[in-house]
């Protein structure tokens, strides 16, 4: 059959214009492709099985997504299973992820109280032994990401909500000078890579965020190399804290000269799901998102991307579906809400 010129090209124009449109928009649709417009980066807490196994993890990550940060693979259990082994597979495999995608990514953690290897938690080890573990510990994986981490969680969750110190290996085995040591120690083996203090429920103003306040404020008197605070931000869509109190936490925290990300977001909805629900979780994230934008936090990044992966089900019985993605890698309302405020 003969087609006809004009109805060919029209034909023809239709399928390439079609394509060219949608490649086109859905790669200006992209969180990054926004992100990048406003100045902010736009990440996702990355774990190392699906991003080997799955192609669709990948993808999005790699679709949306401009910093990564590793869920699990460098927390001390893992990236240093034993006294004298280092296990850098994961936190290598995330992090060549990353660079192959001109993704930055977020170093978490050297140090936190959670997490920590059999072989530590079973031996009473001396403050001069715990020293030398610890400095050994955050020099050599420091340095392996010399250059390659853009910022490093340094210090992970050491004060409790009541606002004192948490008792952890490290504060009762060194003493509450561990945290400005792991900040030197940090700084030695990367002068060039920004150190952050990261936490939660200390988004807001209460005790434990002006908690946060004095201690960064103390480090910065004494000159420790400190250059940002970490918000985590894990959230319900029933209860988060005021908008205008995480407003007024980042801008005291930006005010001190720091950098601010929002490290860990979800927004955890308790089952059973529902349209109104989602809505309200759209409303959180889209209003985090504002704030972020209006105070210029640097990075805005969520605990995970698709429900189909997420600790949440794991910690708190009866709740899920706390991220942007549902678990067939469907955009939620949440992400279009993000969308929408970076179009705004
Ligand atoms: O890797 C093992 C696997 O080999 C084993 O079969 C399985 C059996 O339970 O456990 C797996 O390890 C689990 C690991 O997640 C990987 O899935 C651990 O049991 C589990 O405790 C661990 O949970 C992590 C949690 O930190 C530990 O406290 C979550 O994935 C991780 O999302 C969560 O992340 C923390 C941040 O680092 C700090 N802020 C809070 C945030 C949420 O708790």
């Amino acid at each position: 059959m003969k087609i006809p010129i004009p109805l060919f090209l029209c034909f023809t124009w239709g399928i390439l214009g079609v394509f060219a449109s949608e490649s086109g928009d859905s790669l200006k649709e992209s969180l990054k492709f926004l992100a990048e417009k406003r100045g902010i980066l736009v990440g996702a807490a990355v774990a190392a099985k699906p991003l080997k196994a799955d192609p669709l993890y990948a993808g999005i990550l790699a679709r949306e997504f401009n910093i990564l940060t590793p869920e699990n693979a460098m927390k001390f259990e893992n990236i240093h299973p034993e006294p004298e082994r280092y296990d850098f597979a994961d936190s290598d495999a995330i992090v060549s992820f990353a660079l192959d995608h001109h993704m930055k990514v977020r170093g978490h953690t050297l140090v936190w109280h959670n997490q920590i290897p059999l072989w530590l938690m079973t031996k009473d080890y001396t403050r001069d032994e715990l020293v030398k573990i610890l400095q050994g510990h955050i020099s050599e994986v420091v340095t392996r990401y010399k250059g390659k981490v853009f910022a490093w969680d340094v210090v992970n969750e050491a004060i409790n909500d009541d606002g004192t110190l948490r008792r952890s290996i490290w504060h009762d085995g060194i003493g509450p000078e561990y945290l400005e040591l792991a900040f030197k120690w940090a700084h030695e083996a990367d002068p060039d890579v920004m150190l952050f203090y990261n936490d939660y429920n200390g988004e807001g103003l209460n005790g434990k965020s002006d908690a946060v306040y004095d201690l960064v404020r103390g480090l910065l008197a004494k000159g420790i190399p400190i250059h940002g605070v970490g918000l985590q931000m894990h959230l319900n869509a029933g209860w988060y804290p005021d908008p205008a109190d995480i407003d007024g936490n980042i801008k005291r925290l930006m005010d001190l000269g720091l950098q601010v990300h929002i490290t860990e977001m979800d927004v955890r909805l308790k089952e059973p799901l529902s349209k109104e629900k989602l809505e309200e979780q759209a409303k959180v994230y889209r209003e985090i998102m504002e704030i972020c934008l209006r105070r210029r936090c640097q990075a805005y990044i969520t605990w995970g991307f698709t429900d189909r992966y997420s600790w949440i089900p794991h910690y708190f019985f009866g709740w899920n579906d706390g991220l942007i993605f549902d678990r067939s890698y469907q955009p939620k309302p949440a992400y279009l809400a993000l969308i929408e405020a970076l179009k705004n």
